[in-house]
């Protein structure tokens, strides 16, 4: 019997989640794609650090080699985040021909396009559901359930250590840095969590859906970006008392071809959905000409939430090279962008 075989980069807070769900949900696995997939190699930084849970030691590694030149390695699961050195240690798997999941937005929102035209060029696959709203199967929603459709607005809380500072600074009236703090030690922030709190992280996720849903190259710079850096319990307090939560949003609608992006603190009604949504979790908001509202809502961001969706990708690779169909089924921008706010 086949085993399908993974070299993951990266055992943090993800990568462990990974781990987790592989060994506890190998049964699972194994009735829904026919084969087991075991851990070959686990790329790490700091082979001394002590590491949660039942992980082999022989496993670990620090040199990138090991995964990306290892014959009987299928998959490459990237979970350790980084751009530019990032991407080329995924160029090099690719050209080892093995396929990629990634959690990594960061690199996505940059490299996204011509990661996944080389893959598809060498007959790889490249799937990134993680990379936006954690556990919430957005990228699939839009590339698959709502393919049929010309969508006009998507609109959402797509970063979950915000939504986390700023539920936990209203109702337990705590400062900004403290719940901060809190974000990090549950896994929920970005290594720099300044990508969090400015709002790029979420500016990220905005660019990502807006390609998928406008089917259009766009550009990180394009995403008109503010955070919550500076927001005062006072700022949600008065807030909530004129009948308003305060939500970080990330908008992106086409109007008329042309589309626009933001991200901003957004004084919400209290009786609009978005302003019930707490913690961690994120909601996705999607307008559709044919299907007229969606919304999409669960943990944004956290170990097990994120893990699932990295393995489902893995699972949905696996899927594709049993049919011999991988670089095929990656979707390509195919307009050029037009903004709605530029100079013509
Ligand atoms: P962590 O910081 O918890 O883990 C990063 C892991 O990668 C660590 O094991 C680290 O090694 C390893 N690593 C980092 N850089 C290198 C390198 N250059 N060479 C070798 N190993 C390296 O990050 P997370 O698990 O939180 O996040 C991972 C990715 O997933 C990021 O791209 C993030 O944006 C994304 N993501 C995270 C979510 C979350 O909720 N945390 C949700 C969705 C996406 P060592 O352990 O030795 O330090
Ligand atoms: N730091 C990110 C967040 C992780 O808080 O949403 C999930 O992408």
């Amino acid at each position: 019997q086949k085993t399908f075989n993974i070299g993951l980069c990266g055992l943090g807070t993800v990568g462990t989640g990974v781990v987790k769900i592989l060994q506890k949900h190998q049964n699972e696995i194994v009735h829904q794609i026919g084969y087991p997939i075991e851990v070959k190699k686990i790329l790490v930084n700091n082979m001394d650090k002590k590491r949660e849970g039942n992980i082999p030691l022989s496993l670990l590694t620090d040199k990138v080699e090991e995964l990306v030149e290892h014959p009987d390695i299928d998959v490459i699961v990237e979970v350790m985040g980084g751009i530019e050195e990032t991407y080329e240690v995924l160029e090099k798997a690719i050209q080892n021909k093995k396929h990629i999941v990634t959690a990594n937005k960061d690199m996505m929102a940059i490299y996204g396009s011509s990661l996944l035209q080389f893959a598809s060029e060498n007959e790889c696959d490249v799937r990134y559901e993680a990379s936006v709203a954690g556990g919430i199967p957005i990228i699939r929603s839009l590339t698959d359930g709502l393919a049929s459709d010309r969508i006009h607005k998507i609109m959402g809380i797509v970063n979950g250590t915000t939504n986390y500072i700023l539920t936990k600074m209203i109702e337990q009236n705590r400062s900004f840095e403290d719940v901060l703090l809190e974000a990090q030690q549950l896994g929920y922030a970005e290594a720099d969590p300044s990508s969090d709190i400015d709002g790029l992280d979420a500016a990220r996720k905005v660019s990502l859906l807006s390609t998928l849903a406008f089917s259009m190259s766009v550009q990180l710079q394009d995403v008109d970006v503010r955070g919550i850096r500076d927001m005062s319990y006072d700022d949600l307090f008065y807030a909530e008392q004129l009948g308003y939560t305060m939500k970080l949003l990330g908008i992106a609608s086409r109007d008329e071809g042309k589309i626009e992006m933001s991200v901003q603190p957004t004084l919400v009604p209290h009786h609009h959905p978005l302003a019930s949504i707490k913690d961690e979790y994120n909601a996705v908001y999607v307008y559709g000409e044919a299907v007229g509202e969606t919304m999409f809502y669960g943990p944004g961001a956290g170990q097990l939430p994120t893990a699932t969706a990295v393995v489902s990708d893995l699972m949905d690779v696996v899927k594709n090279i049993r049919l011999g169909v991988t670089g095929k089924t990656s979707v390509q921008p195919q307009f050029e962008t037009k903004l709605k706010h530029s100079s013509e």
